[in-house]
């Protein structure tokens, strides 16, 4: 079987499964070579969790772009005190930040969908790509009814842009079902949710929303609906 096979027969055996199930069969299927990709968002703190009382020595990553919330920096401390775990952290490439913000200004981003899909590539895909490397599958924390551009995910998937298979133990969950996980198992997380972020990303790209806005709403708000990734999960 190829890999876009077992991505398929995978999902075929996984969907509707519970997210621990998920994700302890998959960590005995791809054993050393599957990571998790944390933001140390909500749905993020709760895979850690579930992911450390499984196997504490599944790698867990994060992409620091270098203008997170210092919320987001005193979390990655916190989790990685609660679950004597080393969260590994990739930094984007220094030259290529140094050339994109002397070239176009500190705060691109704003000017155009261009420069901001062109800062988010240096600061999280370039390090993403050096994160894939040994791996065969990522663990995601996309849920289905996060955004428009999710509502076909599935719960394994062949993920062609980066030649992986993806693995969304929490696509079915509410927003309420991750809160419960949260709450029942002690999760820490990010202040900021309970300050009107429900979805957190870097801080000049991130706004907290009003009560009745969508949940994404605050990422990159000046932006439409339909541009709103950052280029991470492209399908
Ligand atoms: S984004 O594409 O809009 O930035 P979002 O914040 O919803 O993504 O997160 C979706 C999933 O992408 C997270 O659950 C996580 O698996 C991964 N992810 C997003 N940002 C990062 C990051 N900075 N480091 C590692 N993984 C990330
Ligand atoms: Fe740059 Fe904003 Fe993308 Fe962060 S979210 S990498 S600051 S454009």
């Amino acid at each position: 079987m190829n890999n876009i096979e077992i991505a398929k027969q995978l999902n075929k055996t996984l969907s509707g499964k519970t997210p621990q199930t998920i994700i302890s069969y998959c960590i005995d299927y791809f054993k050393s070579s599957i990571a998790l990709s944390s933001s140390l968002g909500l749905e993020d703190q709760a895979l850690t969790d579930m992911v450390t009382k499984i196997n504490l020595d599944t790698t867990i990553f994060t992409l620091d772009t270098g203008r997170l919330f210092p919320e987001t920096y005193d979390l990655i401390d916190r989790t990685c005190s609660k679950y004597k775990i080393k969260l590994k952290v990739y930094f984007p490439n220094k030259e290529d930040v140094e050339q994109m913000v002397n070239e176009k200004g500190i705060n691109l981003f704003y000017s155009s969908v261009e420069n901001r899909k062109e800062c988010c590539r240096i600061r999280k895909l370039v390090p993403l790509k050096r994160a894939f490397e040994g791996l065969d599958a990522w663990i995601c924390g996309l849920r289905r009814d996060q955004s428009v551009t999710r509502k076909d995910m599935q719960t394994v998937e062949w993920d062609e842009a980066n030649s992986l298979i993806k693995i969304n133990p929490l696509i079915e969950w509410s927003e309420e079902d991750v809160w419960d996980y949260i709450n029942q198992h002690s999760v820490p997380v990010n202040p900021l949710h309970k300050k009107g972020y429900p979805s957190i990303g870097c801080l000049p790209c991130t706004r907290a929303i009003e009560p009745n806005e969508d949940i994404r709403a605050g990422r990159w708000w000046w932006e439409n609906p339909e541009t709103k990734e950052c280029g991470l999960h492209k399908r």
